[in-house]
């Protein structure tokens, strides 16, 4: 655990504070300025302990949580491994890239729906699974949309080495302003869709979310894609682990009639939608 720039923030402001409380008994009432001074000194170092106790009970929760998620993703990957027959080494999974119980899931679904095509939005080990999958059950296509024109060089490099050209396009698509419902979003140019055939099955799983603050990121991607999804689609939505991935999903359900939301306790707490009835 290391001094963050918050930290020393803090301990900058607290060494302020008790230094202007000092200051200001002295000049109101010098004979209070020793207790004052003292009992302010172990307030603040008091705080800093707190801080340090809460910071380190989450570390332990996390560490003690740890072994049981890895054993969990071990198991995944088992079941992955027995679905498709990699051809070459795949990128890392988890942190940014999907985990291998979404893949799994990933790999089911397009087992299940034999989709003519696949829409992603975010490239990476997703769009070489899902390529492998398409490439096993002999029909479909994979189309990628990738924010991130180098990474989008990166995907199209390992779809090539994996032997995946055939069935899967990654499409380099810059965000720019769309307007999806009442307001304006930052998402990718649609622009690059204009020929997308009707989606069976539709990945979110960008834009990425880190370096954009913005609330309701990923919103537009049912509004803008909604008239595209055939009538038995499914779409398959990562990260719900956030708050605002779950807050999207809920706003979809109540804005798209027709969805059944299955709420996986996978790492990343997948979210799988599929259209079921006759929609508004
Ligand atoms: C949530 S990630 C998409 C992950 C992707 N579906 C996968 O399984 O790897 C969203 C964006 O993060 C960016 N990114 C940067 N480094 C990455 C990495 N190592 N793995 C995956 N995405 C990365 C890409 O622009 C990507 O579109």
């Amino acid at each position: 655990m290391s001094l963050t720039r918050m930290d020393v923030i803090m301990m900058l402001a607290l060494a302020g504070a008790v230094g202007a409380a000092s200051l200001i008994v002295q000049s109101l009432a010098p004979a209070w300025t020793v207790p004052v001074v003292a009992g302010a000194s172990v307030a603040a170092v008091l705080l800093v302990l707190f801080d340090l106790y809460r910071r380190l009970l989450g570390m332990l929760h996390e560490s003690h949580h740890a072994p049981g998620q890895n054993y969990r993703q071990i198991e995944a990957l088992f079941s992955l491994f027995s679905l498709v027959r990699v051809e070459h080494p795949l990128p890392a999974m988890r942190g940014p890239a999907v985990s291998p119980d979404f893949a799994c899931d990933l790999v089911s679904l397009i087992r299940e729906i034999r989709p003519a095509c696949v829409l992603e939005a975010g490239s990476g080990v997703s769009t070489l699974l899902a390529g492998y999958a398409l490439k096993a059950s002999g029909r479909g296509r994979l189309i990628s949309i990738e924010e991130d024109a180098g990474f989008a060089e990166i995907t199209r490099r390992r779809v090539a080495d994996h032997g995946l050209q055939s069935c899967v396009t990654v499409v380099h698509a810059p965000l720019k302003t769309v307007r999806a419902g009442a307001h304006e979003h930052l998402w990718y140019d649609t622009e690059v869709l204009k020929d997308l055939p009707e989606v069976d099955l539709f990945i979110v799983d960008g834009p990425r979310q880190e370096n954009l603050p913005a609330r309701h990121l990923r919103y537009p991607a049912l509004p803008l894609l909604f008239p595209r999804l055939s009538r038995g689609a499914a779409v398959l939505v990562d990260d719900c682990h956030r708050a605002d991935e779950r807050e999207i999903v809920e706003r979809w359900l109540r804005e798209f009639t027709g969805f059944e939301a299955e709420r996986t306790w996978g790492e990343k707490r997948h979210t799988i939608l599929r259209r079921r009835h006759q929609v508004s």
